[in-house]
């Protein structure tokens, strides 16, 4: 595969660029819910520190207990090893792609390959670090050559990110790509009519009952390495994103 490797980097690097002037944001954690701190004499950093402790063992133990040996479908005869993801487990955004790929199988973490070095520029040009935000996939085990992702294996993984949205319970979710936008939304439509505004991702499956999450569906970083054009639109709906936040937009 050729790309082109200056182009699609130009507007995230002029982003990094008024980001360095700037000086470097940090991505607040949320304020404790009131009932957490019912009767409590700590103050609210130590409870903060409590609950993303706890979310952080609770990740781990999905991972560790579930994830990493599982076999429920097909791709556990061809991956090096599981990618659970990564990141903060009280993080307040969460972005979501598609499957591990060649990097990321071998190294065992979500988005570390030429994709993830551009997720990592757009996280950096919203003022953030990667250490701020959860990164995961989908499908949790590599398909051979990076094909598609089955039914059966969205289907068979779908308990996973489940579990994992449940746990760190973020502000907002970006899915990365037509894959993960229509699985998580359950919907057939196009990426390029999905993207740009906000949908609601229902945690506990189905269209319509309990609990929900603000979604922004945004094009894959892969995508973009292809398709340098469209960074413009990426961007739009992470500057969307950042308003939902509460984070100041970076200087034009
Ligand atoms: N592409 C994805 O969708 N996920 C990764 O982790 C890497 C590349
Ligand atoms: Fe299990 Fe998901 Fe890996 Fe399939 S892709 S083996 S369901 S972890």
């Amino acid at each position: 595969m050729t790309v082109d490797s200056r182009s699609p980097r130009t507007s995230l690097i002029q982003q990094l660029e008024s980001d360095r002037l700037l000086g470097i944001r940090s991505l607040p954690m949320r304020e404790p819910a009131a009932s957490n701190v019912a009767g409590g004499s700590q103050d609210s950093k130590k409870i903060t520190d409590v609950s993303t402790k706890d979310k952080t063992r609770r990740l781990r133990d999905v991972d560790d207990g579930e994830v990493k040996n599982c076999r429920k479908c097909g791709l556990a005869q061809t991956r090096t090893q599981t990618v659970f993801g990564q990141g903060n487990a009280a993080a307040r955004l969460v972005f979501v792609g598609e499957a591990p790929g060649f990097e990321e199988d071998k190294q065992g973490l979500a988005f570390v390959g030429r994709a993830g070095q551009l997720l990592t520029r757009m996280i950096t040009a919203m003022g953030l670090s990667r250490d701020d935000v959860f990164i995961c996939n989908v499908l949790k085990c590599r398909p051979p050559n990076n094909r598609d992702p089955s039914a059966d294996e969205i289907l068979a993984c779908d308990s996973y990110l489940r579990r994992q949205v449940e746990i760190i319970d973020p502000e907002v979710l970006v899915t990365l790509g037509a894959p993960a936008s229509k699985t998580l939304l359950n919907t057939a439509e196009a990426i390029g009519r999905l993207r740009g505004r906000f949908h609601e991702y229902f945690v506990s499956g189905g269209t319509g009952d309990g609990p929900s999450i603000p979604l922004m569906p945004t094009y894959h970083p892969a995508y973009l390495l292809r398709s340098p054009g469209e960074k413009g639109k990426a961007w739009a709906d992470l500057q969307l994103v950042m308003k939902r936040l509460g984070l100041p937009d970076p200087p034009q």
